[in-house]
């Protein structure tokens, strides 16, 4: 009979995957421990945690790469089972003498087609489903001991089983929401192979609001906030916790979208009952990006500036000792959140702050998804039009304008991003899609406009679904809805010859286009 061990827990082996985190969301959803821990761990150290089940994540390395990371062999005779994804797989084939080869890329979504349904691990799984692949390695040989469960298109070794070790491997990530039956495969891992109960779990909001308590104790906090979701959970989350000590500060950098000041004075004065500090600071952002055409430069700038202002802002109150941000898991994990992963973007709510920060940060958030912080405003009693609106990236619409900004390009810009959201509005979509937005593309294209030439810039719509930011699939729109939205931006904004519609998914390309 297999072992199990009577721990309640899994260990992530994090090889750098951008959703190493969320195997941990999802195990913690299913009420079971997860810890993330180096590959390099030694065996002993494993013992002692005694956990019932392993899982390799995928990340950004190639076995064949210097210095690529490793796990110790000995982790094969320890009679633990092993879900092992994507790298973690190809590595499983590596160490064991099977054959990874490299250059056979797929990125996005594809079906998965079983051989055989016996295992536990695809119990209420269908025949045949659409997996999401994120690779740039294969295994083309498999390891003794192993057999093919299911194959993609591409790939043949797609789903393998080593039965009589209890070893997994998945070419496909599970974790993901757009891979069907994946949540599924973890509880099946978890429940049927590694013998864990399963108890789903719900977020503790008493227990967030008592640790904000302690940690800020008769101290002032100056909270960043931006009128979007997680800002506006974060300072109600800590108004809770210590009421008036809480100083909510609006920064009005002139790169959001238009009429969120307003937005912002209502959502305080309705639900949270604090008048928040308006920062009029629209002059110093767009010089300070003058002439700035770098995704990350602008970031930096951004983020800097933000936080300049904050400090100066929270000199001005006596007894503050504390800056709260908004930031969420998602923030983290794409600034580099974790030893082996690559940095995608410098979130500047992350990736700005400076060394010497004057302010202690809190960030009740940081550990938690989107849909997991709506949930919160939910319960917090926040209505629909505050828990469902769209996320706005932090250094706003100058991330949605290629190249240099210009105050010209930034009115056009907003302008269109009002259409393109009062057109979705009007459709009955706000509430389906995850985002929606038009990109400044600066590329220049030709246009009859009333019988004469235009030589005017094309503006890109990017609209979507997701629902935890990791992944995301381009929203099927009408027709009709899209015929609307680039009539009005070719008619109603100036100087814009054309709208092209985006249609890749995430990965490989991100949602905002810098
Ligand atoms: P990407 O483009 O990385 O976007 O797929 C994922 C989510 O994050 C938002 N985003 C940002 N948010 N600072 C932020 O606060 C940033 O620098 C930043 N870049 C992207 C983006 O709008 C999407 O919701």
């Amino acid at each position: 009979m297999a072992y199990h061990s009577s721990n309640n827990l899994i260990l992530i082996f994090d090889f750098g995957s951008q959703t190493c985190h969320l195997i941990k969301r999802r195990l913690r959803d299913l009420g079971v421990d997860a810890k993330l821990v180096d590959p390099e761990i030694k065996i002993g150290q494993i013992k002692k945690l005694n956990p019932a089940g392993l899982i390799f994540s995928g990340g950004p390395a190639s076995v064949y790469q210097k210095d690529a990371p490793a796990v110790d062999k000995d982790i094969f005779n320890l009679d633990i089972p092993i879900l092992a994804i994507c790298y973690g797989w190809q590595l499983i084939a590596h160490l064991l003498k099977g054959k990874v080869v490299s250059g056979r890329q797929e990125y996005g979504p594809h079906k998965l087609k079983l051989k055989n349904q016996n295992s536990k691990i695809l119990q209420g799984a269908k025949p045949q489903f659409t997996v999401w692949l994120s690779h740039a390695d294969t295994v083309v040989d498999l390891p003794q001991g192993f057999k093919i469960i299911g194959s993609t298109s591409q790939v043949k070794a797609a789903f393998v089983i080593n039965p009589d070790k209890r070893i997994f491997g998945v070419q496909f990530h599970p974790e993901v929401e757009h891979t069907q039956f994946g949540t599924r495969i973890i509880k099946n891992f978890a429940h049927l192979i590694c013998g864990l109960k399963i108890k789903p779990k719900t977020i503790d909001i008493d227990q967030i609001i008592q640790k904000i308590k302690t940690q800020v104790g008769h101290h002032k906090v100056v909270c960043a906030v931006s009128g979007g979701v997680d800002s506006t959970i974060t300072a109600l989350l800590i108004g809770k916790a210590i009421g008036r000590q809480l100083y909510p500060v609006y920064i009005e950098s002139g790169l959001m979208r238009l009429g969120t000041k307003e937005e912002v004075e209502h959502i305080f004065k309705e639900f949270i009952k604090i008048k928040p500090i308006i920062v009029q600071a629209q002059d110093i952002f767009l010089s300070k990006l003058k002439g700035v055409s770098d995704p990350e430069k602008k970031r930096k700038i951004i983020g800097h500036l933000y936080i300049k202002l904050f400090e100066k802002e929270a000199k001005r109150i006596k007894g503050v000792k504390f800056l709260a941000q908004g930031t969420i898991y998602s923030d983290v994990i794409e600034s580099k959140g974790s030893k082996r992963s690559s940095k995608i973007k410098s979130h500047h709510n992350v990736g700005g702050l400076p060394k010497k920060l004057g302010l202690k940060l809190i960030e009740p958030l940081r550990e938690f998804y989107k849909d997991e912080v709506k949930k919160i405003g939910r319960k917090l009693g926040l209505p629909p039009e505050v828990t469902n609106k769209q996320p706005f990236p932090g250094p706003g619409q100058a991330i949605r304008i290629i190249g240099s900004i210009t105050k010209q390009r930034l009115a056009k810009q907003q302008q269109a991003d009002k259409i393109v959201l009062e057109e979705i509005k009007k459709a009955g979509l706000y509430d389906q899609v995850f985002q929606s937005f038009p990109i400044m593309t600066g590329i220049k294209s030709t246009a009859v406009k009333g019988d004469a030439r235009v030589y005017g810039e094309v503006v890109g719509l990017r609209i979507y679904d997701s629902s935890n930011i990791m992944t995301a699939s381009w929203s099927r729109l009408p027709y009709d809805i899209l015929q609307k939205i680039s009539t009005r931006i070719v008619n109603e904004v100036p100087g814009i010859s054309r709208v092209v519609y985006d249609i890749t998914t995430k990965p490989p390309a991100t949602m905002e286009w810098e």
